[in-house]
């Protein structure tokens, strides 16, 4: 579905929000890991438009900055003083050129906004010949939204903002969405007209509506079918509401692609996030970024993975990734913590406590159980016994180390970098190994062990005498 070229679209985004008690512009907090504007101008820009106008201004470099590099298409307009929704349309008549006959305005606030509605909107507006028509929405709790005040059940007559309100007005619980598609010239020729005089000395756009029908112009209104659309964001609770709901849709999308979802009430799946078919989220999972979750995988529960790519088969329980890129068929877990850079090949398993950094783990290798492992390359067939640590720091350099295919390290081993160890090599447990070593070699690095005959008993003896217990 397409816009007509003949549509010019406004979104007002230059508002602080100050309920939002923040110092970040309301419009970049995130949802699902997009900022909120994200979603109306994906969403609009796919609808192609004949042009896009957002108004910004409370901290706009921030905002800016995020739509240059998102959404370059857009025409970004100031409004410095934020004086109004008014105004901020005033800014676009001002700055903008090019307009369509025909003007969606919308606020930057409402990200569940539908193609279907908007395109529905519009039409209302040709088909009933009026200057304007507002998308309303009947909600059981309408405190906060401007209400619609109509003659009877018909034709609305103005919209009057809470501040503004009598209590009898109050009551109505039809609201307005604050998405309006003009006829461009009506709105330019009247926009003017509105003033400040209202309880918050602002330029209300609701007016427009009043202006409109004084003038003997037609002003129409549609019912949002989905009252959960025209949620607004103006404070962390809405925040939150509206968050749930972009993650059901997500979550049910990927269902609907063939994933499974233990739970989808637990589960926190970012908008860029790809999960494959016929893998399964296990409950309480949160996957972010882009992340990418092959075929027939398994993850979770309780797993957190960020910007990585998980191989088809591959199963994740209860463990932290971030920015690294797991192999086919891999098995990581539980409670291990695989940091940026890591990659690992075919069938690799990272057992239970291990933590991985910046290193390469080649095919076939495992690093089972409690190993610190980083900046390292770890060859093919290697095994890495329990509580191995890579020794990769000293309090002033990063050094590296290197185990060549098919090595054997025994547990509890520290292998203090920089260091290499040759192809088929073994190193026998408990060794603190600082040399390299050759291919083939087996290297030990421990105390002689002493047995002394009866010494237990002897030493038994000693302490109950010293205990006097
Ligand atoms: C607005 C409507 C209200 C409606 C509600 C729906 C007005 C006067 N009120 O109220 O009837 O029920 O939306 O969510 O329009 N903005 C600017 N420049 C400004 C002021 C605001 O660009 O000078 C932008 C904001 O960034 C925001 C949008 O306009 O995206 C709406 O402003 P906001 O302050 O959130 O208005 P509401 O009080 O929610
Ligand atoms: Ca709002």
């Amino acid at each position: 579905m397409d816009f007509s070229k003949d549509l010019s679209v406004v979104i007002l985004a230059a508002g602080k929000g100050k309920r939002m008690k923040s110092e970040i512009p309301k419009v970049l907090h995130r949802i699902c890991g997009q900022p909120i504007i994200y979603y109306i101008l994906s969403l609009i820009t796919k609808l192609n438009p004949g042009n896009i106008f957002i108004v910004v201004g409370h901290k706009k470099e921030r905002v800016k900055e995020y739509i240059e590099n998102n959404f370059p298409g857009v025409t970004i307009v100031s409004q410095d003083r934020q004086l109004g929704t008014a105004h901020a349309v005033k800014m676009v008549k001002e700055a903008g050129d090019g307009f369509g006959q025909e003007m969606l305005v919308l606020s930057g606030d409402s990200p569940l906004l539908s193609a279907g509605t908007l395109q529905k909107l519009v039409d209302s507006r040709a088909s009933s010949k009026s200057s304007v028509s507002v998308l309303t929405s009947i909600v059981e709790d309408p405190s906060g939204y401007g209400r619609v005040i109509k003659k009877g059940k018909g034709n609305i007559l103005k919209i009057i903002e809470e501040a503004d309100a009598s209590p009898a007005e109050r009551k109505i619980n039809e609201i307005n969405s604050s998405v309006y598609c003009f006829d461009t010239r009506s709105l330019f020729e009247n926009i003017e007209k509105i003033d400040t005089k209202n309880k918050q000395g602002e330029y209300y756009l609701t007016d427009i509506v009043e202006v409109l029908i004084e003038k003997g112009l037609k002003a129409s209104s549609l019912i949002a079918g989905d009252h959960l659309e025209t949620s607004g964001i103006n404070d962390r609770y809405q925040l939150f509401q509206v968050e749930k709901v972009v993650q059901h849709r997500i979550n049910k999308k990927l269902m609907e692609g063939g994933v499974t979802m233990k739970d989808p009430r637990s589960t926190y799946i970012e908008e860029m996030v790809v999960v494959k078919n016929d893998s399964v989220i296990e409950p309480s999972c949160i996957l972010r970024g882009k992340t990418i979750i092959g075929k027939d995988s398994v993850i979770g529960p309780f797993s957190q993975i960020t910007d990585t790519v998980v191989g088809q088969g591959s199963r994740v329980n209860a463990s932290v990734i971030i920015g690294s890129r797991i192999g086919v068929n891999n098995n990581i877990g539980p409670y291990s913590y695989i940091r940026p850079v890591t990659v690992t090949g075919e069938n690799v398993k990272i057992g239970a406590f291990c933590e991985i950094k910046k290193s390469e783990i080649a095919h076939d290798s495992k690093v089972p159980h409690l190993s610190y492992v980083g900046d390292t390359e770890i060859g093919t067939g290697v095994n890495i016994g329990a509580s191995t640590v890579t020794v990769n720091y000293d309090g002033f350099f990063k050094s590296k180390t290197v185990i060549g295919d098919n090595v054997f390290i025994g547990s509890d081993t520290m292998l203090i970098a920089p260091i290499k160890i040759g192809e088929g090599a073994v190193v026998a447990a408990g060794s603190v190994v600082t040399r390299d070593v050759p291919p083939n070699y087996l290297t030990i690095e421990r105390g002689r062990q002493k047995n002394i005959k009866n010494g237990a008993i002897k030493y038994k003896k000693r302490k109950h005498d010293q205990s006097g217990r």
